[in-house]
């Protein structure tokens, strides 16, 4: 189990912490091994009848290790990320994630797979994939032009613009935008439990109904999108955009075509 993970129980409330602060909490392998392997535990375990996802009350997420995209750039659907991908995809219990902070990359995009989302009023939420020289991943190139009209999941995708919690919460991304991060957790720590009280198999059998329609087919595109990833991700400019992050300087793309 990953030091950068932590994982506690709470009568029926399972808590997935990312917890590598110094960092960003930015996913390694490690930590996506954890919480697919959690996820598919607490899918099959009765007694999980929730789960809470969050990084604490001033990060969620940088997304991807940038040092592991370089080094170790995932491969294939056996990949650790994608293990990460298809357990909260296919996991029946609800979800209940708490964003402060940065939520980039994959931190914005696994929010579309949770259930009931609650943001800090000023998280900064990002999807920088082309200006790291790859494509959109996890569904979001379906979900989002499908949620926001093609014109604005356009700014968030191709031109990798952040927006705020208030603006997720807006746009239909987040339930509720709070104050801060701290309020951001105890909302979500309260909604999930509110779960605790409800028939199980009922809150199971209605998120099944609400996620069927065009599963099969976002199934499809997390694939393709996935695929493609891992292409760009060995490409030049993904290259050039990875180490200039790593070397704190602007991508430059001119020698491209
Ligand atoms: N992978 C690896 N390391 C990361 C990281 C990531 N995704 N995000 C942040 N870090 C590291 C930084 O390199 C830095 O490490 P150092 O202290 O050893 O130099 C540390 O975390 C703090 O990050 P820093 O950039 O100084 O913090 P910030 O508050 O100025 O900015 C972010 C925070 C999240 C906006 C910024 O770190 C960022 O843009 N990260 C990259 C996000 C990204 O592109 N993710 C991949 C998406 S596909």
């Amino acid at each position: 189990m990953s030091e950068h993970l932590q994982i506690e129980r709470d009568g029926g409330l399972l808590t997935l912490r990312m917890n590598r602060l110094d960092k960003k909490n930015a996913l390694t392998r490690a930590m996506y091994a954890g919480m697919a392997a959690a996820l598919d535990e607490a899918d099959t375990d009765r007694s999980v009848r929730v789960v809470l996802l969050t990084g604490g009350e001033s990060c969620f997420t940088s997304g991807n290790d940038v040092a592991d995209f370089i080094q170790a750039p995932p491969s294939g659907l056996n990949s650790e990320v994608f293990q990460f991908m298809r357990a909260l995809f296919d996991f029946s219990k609800p979800v209940v994630a708490a964003v402060a902070g940065p939520a980039v990359g994959i931190g914005t995009t696994l929010l579309l797979h949770c259930d009931l989302v609650y943001v800090a009023r000023d998280a900064q939420l990002k999807m920088p994939f082309v200006s790291l020289g790859l494509c959109p991943e996890y569904g979001s190139s379906l979900i989002l032009p499908q949620l926001l009209g093609h014109a604005r999941a356009a700014e968030l995708l191709l031109l990798g613009e952040s927006f705020s919690g208030e603006q997720a919460a807006q746009w239909g991304i987040a339930n509720q935008a709070l104050d801060d991060g701290a309020a951001a957790l105890a909302k979500a720590r309260e909604t999930a439990l509110r779960f605790l009280q409800l028939a199980p198999s009922a809150v199971v059998d209605s998120k099944r109904l609400m996620r069927a329609p065009g599963r099969e087919e976002l199934r499809r595109v997390i694939e393709e999108e996935g695929a493609l990833f891992g292409q760009r991700l060995r490409s030049p400019e993904a290259i050039e955009a990875l180490t200039a992050f790593m070397q704190r300087r602007k991508a430059d793309f001119s020698r491209f075509s």
